[in-house]
């Protein structure tokens, strides 16, 4: 699916075609499809923002893009298998799913109703997996982070059944292992991991405001609440609450440790690697 579009590109492509050599009318023809396919897109685009606007609440921000982790995070490099395929729908039963469904509620809905306005994947338009990543995508921008939504590629295919189990990383991984997790499995990077861990801005977990797309998860986590000298008991019982335990982990590795401070002092490296890690995400499998 061509993503962009100028009259620049049009008339390269009409140069370019080795259609001109041979019959300048059948490259008029190929030029005035790409043409077509480029509207569509707009149209399936512009449709799509109307449609998330209308169905995604702030306050589902958090469990929406939660959803989009776990529709990818069941891919498998070696394998060559699972991602972003909107699977998710047929791994609800899983232990690591619980809660998932108050995300996927909305993002259903988004679906359907692209469906009904004609843009649904039997039309060429978009798939739930599509659904799933740009509503992660939209989540970010509507909880005052970076807006990329129109960034996000399109052409996901949806699969049928649930991907294989025990591929989504388990909360108890240390550091270390939760880096291994991500580059073995997914193929990306410790910076990678650290930026999209960033997700956990949003939420209920203690990273400042639950609704605001910042870097207070870096900030919180480079000041290690957990293991702060001379606390009294009750500040360290509400420190407990801060974080899952794998976040607590992330920073006792140095490669981590790099990025969380990084991020930590700057909220714009943050914004761009965030994006950047999440479009790779996004097409794990594609
Ligand atoms: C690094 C490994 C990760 C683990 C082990 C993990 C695990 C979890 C768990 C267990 C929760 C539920 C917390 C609770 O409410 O009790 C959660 C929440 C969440 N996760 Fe992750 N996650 C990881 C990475 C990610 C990534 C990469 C993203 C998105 C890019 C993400 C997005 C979220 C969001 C937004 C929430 C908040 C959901 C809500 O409050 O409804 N997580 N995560």
């Amino acid at each position: 699916m061509v993503s962009s579009t100028s009259l620049f590109s049009l008339v390269s492509m009409i140069i370019q075609s080795p259609l001109l050599s041979s019959s300048p009318f059948e490259a008029v023809i190929a030029a005035h499809a790409s043409t077509t396919t480029i509207h569509k897109e707009e149209e399936i685009r512009k449709n799509l923002r109307q449609v998330l606007e209308s169905k995604i609440q702030k306050t589902k921000c958090p469990a929406v893009l939660r959803v989009v982790f776990h529709d990818a995070g069941t891919f498998n490099k070696a394998s060559n298998d699972g991602g972003m395929n909107g699977s998710v729908l047929y791994e609800l039963g899983r232990p690591e799913s619980f809660g998932l469904k108050r995300g996927l509620k909305p993002i259903k809905e988004v679906y359907e109703e692209m469906k009904a306005r004609g843009f649904g994947d039997e039309n060429d338009g978009v798939s739930l997996a599509d659904c799933i990543a740009c509503a992660g995508s939209y989540a970010v921008e509507l909880t005052g982070g970076p807006k990329f939504l129109e960034s996000v590629p399109l052409g996901r295919k949806d699969a049928s059944s649930a991907d294989p189990e025990h591929r989504m990383p388990v909360e108890t991984l240390r550091g270390k292992e939760m880096r291994e997790h991500f580059q073995s499995l997914y193929g990306l990077s410790s910076q990678e991991m650290i930026a999209l861990s960033g997700a956990h801005t949003i939420g209920q977990k203690g990273f400042g405001d639950p609704y605001t797309f910042d870097n207070e998860y870096f900030v919180t986590l480079k000041k290690d609440p957990w293991n702060l000298p001379n606390l009294t008991k009750d500040e360290l019982e509400m420190n407990e609450h801060i974080g899952l335990l794998s976040d607590r982990y992330l920073a006792e590795d140095e490669e981590n440790r790099k990025w969380i401070y990084k991020y930590a002092e700057d909220a714009g490296a943050f914004n761009k690697d965030f994006v950047d890690a999440y479009i790779k995400l996004t097409t794990l499998g594609v």
